[in-house]
């Protein structure tokens, strides 16, 4: 039997690896990264789709090319793709603003707005936006990176409701995942200070792995997960 395609943003690295070999044994993939360099290995029997999401000329091809090659079966979207750049507003570049805006805001919205047409024919569908603590509560020289992680929670908990209220579909779920302080590249570069800082704030006296999130993605695809819908999951060890 043909298996449902899922499609993963940032699969090269970090999060977006780990939910990629999560979900490889159940669902065909399609793997977004910057470009084919990014990986460093291949998971075998995957679809691949490059884009540079702060250009908007790649982001539409990249649109365009999802429906067009993978419409019929796509079943999942994992908005996973992400970037920050840390400091004060005040010393904040235009051009980083607008790269996170762009890549962890406006091209969601586009795959979602691309996704919601394909979900509305075939008729069932969920999409996971990767969101942040940050988004939840706000975070010091996070304040542009946390605005775009906020507007994907709202996001999601807006399209859930569209989908049911514009085309009466109810196969199809929008969900948002707030991590904290996971083991990665985006917060390998913090300093031990910030590290033993978020540690000794974690209940649960760990950091959370990249697989910790990819359990999480899994079960939320799966039908044992579809009366959760138009919701924020926090994912955090109990940091606050
Ligand atoms: N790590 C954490 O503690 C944490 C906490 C909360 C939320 N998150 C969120 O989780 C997601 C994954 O984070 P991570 O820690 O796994 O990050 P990561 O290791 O830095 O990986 C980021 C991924 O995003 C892709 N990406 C970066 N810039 C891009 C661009 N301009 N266009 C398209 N794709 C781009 C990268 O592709 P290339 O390899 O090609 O550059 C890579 O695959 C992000 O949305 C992040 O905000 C992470």
């Amino acid at each position: 039997m043909k298996k449902r395609k899922v499609l993963i943003t940032g699969a090269s690295k970090g999060l977006g690896l780990a939910i990629a070999n999560k979900l490889a044994p159940i669902y065909d993939l399609i793997l977004h990264a910057t470009n084919e360099g990014s990986f460093s290995s291949k998971i075998p029997d995957s679809n691949f789709l490059y884009a540079d999401f702060s250009d908007q000329s790649q982001l539409e091809a990249f649109c365009k090319k999802l429906k067009k090659d993978h419409g019929d079966s796509l079943y999942g979207v994992i908005n996973n793709a992400g970037i920050t750049f840390d400091k004060p507003i005040n010393y904040q570049p235009e051009i980083e603003i607008d790269t996170m805006l762009n890549v962890n805001l406006r091209a969601p919205i586009f795959i979602c707005k691309t996704a919601m047409k394909i979900f509305q024919q075939n008729k069932t569908g969920v999409i996971i936006n990767i969101s942040s603590i940050s988004g939840d509560g706000g975070n010091a020289f996070q304040s542009v990176y946390a605005a775009t992680k906020a507007g994907l929670v709202a996001l999601s908990k807006s399209l859930a409701q569209e989908a049911a209220a514009l085309y009466d579909l109810h196969n199809i779920r929008v969900l948002s995942i707030s991590p904290g302080f996971i083991e990665s590249d985006m917060t390998g570069s913090l300093s031990q200070e910030v590290r033993d800082k978020y540690l000794s704030a974690i209940p649960s006296k760990r950091f959370g792995k990249p697989d910790d999130v990819a359990n999480l993605v899994e079960f939320l695809l799966s039908e044992n997960a579809s009366y959760i819908n138009g919701t924020n999951i926090q994912i955090n060890g109990g940091l606050k």
